[in-house]
């Protein structure tokens, strides 16, 4: 990867990040990480260990424009990986300024630097999310494809969990019209607008991934608001029994780190020089919420997982992906199902103990 030169990732010291800086940082010129340290992700941690050792980390907020002044004097970067984000998709409901700030703000913030330093990177990677698509598209019994939108307040407190009479169906970046049902997906939607408005009038490149739910070591431990299977393996390490909103049949797809990182690795590879692409990365299965707390619950032996009926407000029913066309552009793989991956999980959350 020498060819690309000098790397920098924003929000490069968190979970996706430092997990990418194993993969790739050792074959890059320069490794160079912005990183706020957010407290809510990082605790009071100076710099995480899972971060590459000769990554060089430098301590600031995207949306800050005299840090990217002060940094873009000493880096002229040949790729940026956008990472840097307020991630909590619930979260963001009540604190949507926040959210937006870091999210929009931070990222135009970014682009107006490079403006003023005369930098045009030769390509711009951005992690986006299943978020942007909300509940995507489903299929009624009639066999007609139709987006329902977001299921309303009502509807959650008469706990009508499903759309009648349908079914939902993988969303796919080539066909499935972004219609985020939170404030997260909703800036993460405007990232992905910003940057290709802005690389298109520099004849510069985008790559945009729309990851599905990541999991694994390196994820998080303190972060009540994201992590879903670090926050179920606690409990059942502690011996309690999980609790599942709605009836437990929210279906996630959760996609284990080390095939993100690879996602990462082979688009490095299959980049394009000018112009926007988009990507679907996911394990391609869905697992719901049931069975995914009940595969942690086993390997714990901790007693069963008990449904709540509770409901978070902008909570997606279904998210899962159809992964064949990334697989086919990247020749890349998902290795890791989520049996395999939760297991893999327990050994890393039970040696930070
Ligand atoms: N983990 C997932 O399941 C998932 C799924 C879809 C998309 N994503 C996206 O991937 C990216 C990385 O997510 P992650 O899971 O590694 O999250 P993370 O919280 O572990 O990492 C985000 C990093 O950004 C930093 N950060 C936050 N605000 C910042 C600011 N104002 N300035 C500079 N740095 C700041 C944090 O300190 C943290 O190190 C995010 O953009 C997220 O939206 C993640």
């Amino acid at each position: 990867m020498s060819a690309v030169g000098t790397v920098l990732v924003t929000g490069g010291a968190g979970f996706i990040g430092c997990a990418l800086s194993q993969k790739l940082a050792g074959s890059a010129e320069r490794w160079v990480v912005l990183d706020s340290m957010h407290p809510q992700v990082h605790g009071d941690t100076v710099r995480p260990t899972e971060l590459y050792d000769d990554a060089e980390m430098i301590v600031g907020d995207v949306t800050d424009a005299a840090a990217w002044d002060t940094l873009l004097e000493t880096v002229r970067p040949d790729v940026v990986i956008h990472l840097a984000a307020e991630t909590g998709t619930a979260q963001s409901l009540h604190e949507a300024s926040r959210h937006s700030r870091v999210n929009v703000v931070g990222t135009t913030e970014m682009l107006d630097a490079f403006g003023r330093a005369g930098i045009v990177p030769g390509l711009i990677l951005l992690s986006s999310s299943r978020a942007v698509y909300g509940e995507g598209q489903w299929r009624s019994a009639a066999g007609e494809l139709y987006v329902p939108g977001q299921r309303s307040h009502a509807q959650f407190e008469n706990a009508q969990w499903d759309f009648p009479d349908s079914e939902p169906v993988a969303s796919s970046a080539a066909r499935t019209w972004p219609t985020p049902t939170s404030v997260y997906g909703a800036t993460k939607l405007a990232q992905e607008h910003i940057l290709s408005a802005w690389v298109e009038a520099h004849d510069s490149a985008l790559v945009i991934l729309r990851l599905q739910n990541v999991y694994g070591p390196g994820q998080s431990l303190i972060n009540s608001y994201t992590g879903i299977v670090s926050l179920f393996s606690q409990l059942a390490a502690d011996g309690k029994s999980i609790p599942i909103y709605e009836d437990g049949k929210i279906t996630r797809d959760f996609v284990y780190i080390e095939d993100v990182a690879d996602a990462f690795v082979a688009l490095l590879k299959h980049a394009p020089k000018q112009g926007l692409v988009r990507y679907d990365v996911g394990s391609g299965v869905g697992t719901t919420i049931q069975e995914l707390a009940q595969h942690i619950a086993d390997f714990h032996h901790a007693p069963a997982p008990h449904v709540t009926g509770a409901y978070r407000d902008g909570d997606v029913r279904y998210a899962s992906c159809d992964i064949e066309p990334t697989t086919a552009a990247l020749g890349w793989q998902p290795q890791w199902s989520v049996e395999r991956g939760v297991a893999g999980l327990q050994d890393w959350i039970a040696a930070q103990a």
